[in-house]
């Protein structure tokens, strides 16, 4: 079964749904649900309903949410590879808007001591033909060591550099053969790496000829997916590897949804993408970002992050 290896972060989290966003000093009242997430975790949950053999790596306490951990992936038939840590599992408390907008905050805890060795080992026996998937929210030097492992097997290396709070050197990006930024985090990564300053709302207003070069200047070596939330998303190859596709760049624009919640949307679309390019490694790029698109899609119309993926095959 063609497999997606993900490394990255398990969260508890907590969440309330309000009329508005809350601003320094407000109470608000709102209704509370809590339920599994994390970048991670949310995104191996993603791959393996969309039909690919899925490994999550990560680090978790040793707590009722470690518990909720490992009973969710031997439900969905993950296999789980976590290390067992002192420190309390993650946490996250998020806050969605009536259009469905959030905002997070995370407690860390166990991912921060996400340890390289622990990577290298679930990660030993990384194929060719396995997609690694790694997000932020993480130690640096594991998600490094994560994309290492990837591309020495000749796998492919997908890094989503998500939260966009958390910067990263060149080093980090030279391991990465796809790169799927939002509109936020690429503004970031625009601002950091290439030296110039863009707006994160004005991104998916740019012509193309702009973003492919933003995106040629951030991964010359690489494939870079802009998500662009309602815009769709944008994708930008390197002239020596367009993966399939005739266009070196193009939009696909957004699949319709009644969206309730957008939390883990962007797992969602990571998931699915990185499922999709392990099991139909034939296709040209552009049918797995639409797949990518569409899942994406699906998963906004239920409240949550990962018990909102929906199973939907690529
Ligand atoms: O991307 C959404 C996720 O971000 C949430 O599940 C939360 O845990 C944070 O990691």
């Amino acid at each position: 079964m063609a497999r997606v290896l993900v490394v990255g972060s398990f969260n508890v989290d907590h969440a309330w749904r309000v009329a508005t966003l809350p601003v320094a000093g407000a109470t608000l009242s709102g209704s509370y649900a809590t339920g599994p997430g994390g970048k991670g975790f949310n995104q191996a949950i993603a791959a393996r309903r969309a039909g690919a053999g899925t490994r999550f790596v990560c680090a978790l306490g040793k707590d009722v949410g470690a518990q909720l951990a490992r009973t969710l992936c031997s439900d969905d038939g993950i296999d789980l590879r976590a290390a067992a840590v002192a420190d309390p599992t993650g946490t996250a408390g998020i806050y969605v808007d009536a259009q469905g907008r959030n905002c997070i905050v995370i407690g860390a805890g166990a991912n921060a001591t996400l340890a390289p060795g622990h990577v290298a080992d679930a990660l030993g026996d990384v194929a060719a033909a396995d997609v690694v998937l790694a997000q932020l929210e993480s130690p640096l030097d594991a998600v490094a060591q994560a994309l290492d492992a990837g591309r020495a097997a000749g796998a492919i290396a997908m890094l989503n550099p998500a939260p966009a709070n958390v910067a990263i050197d060149e080093t980090m990006l030279v391991r990465a053969d796809i790169l799927t930024p939002n509109e936020t985090e690429f503004a970031a990564l625009v601002g950091r790496h290439v030296g110039k300053r863009i707006e994160a709302d004005a991104v998916a207003s740019l012509d193309q000829p702009r973003l492919h070069a933003l995106c040629r200047e951030l991964l010359p070596h690489g494939s870079v997916i802009v998500t662009l939330g309602a815009s769709g998303c944008f994708v930008s190859h390197a002239e020596s590897m367009q993966r399939g596709d005739s266009a070196i760049c193009y939009r696909v624009p957004a699949e319709p949804a009644q969206a309730i919640d957008t939390t883990g949307a962007g797992d969602a679309f990571n998931g699915a993408l990185a499922a999709s390019l392990a099991q139909r490694p034939g296709s040209a790029f552009i049918e797995h970002v639409r797949f990518a698109s569409r899942y994406a899609a699906r998963s906004t119309e239920q409240a949550g992050a990962a018990l909102a993926m929906p199973r939907l095959v690529a």
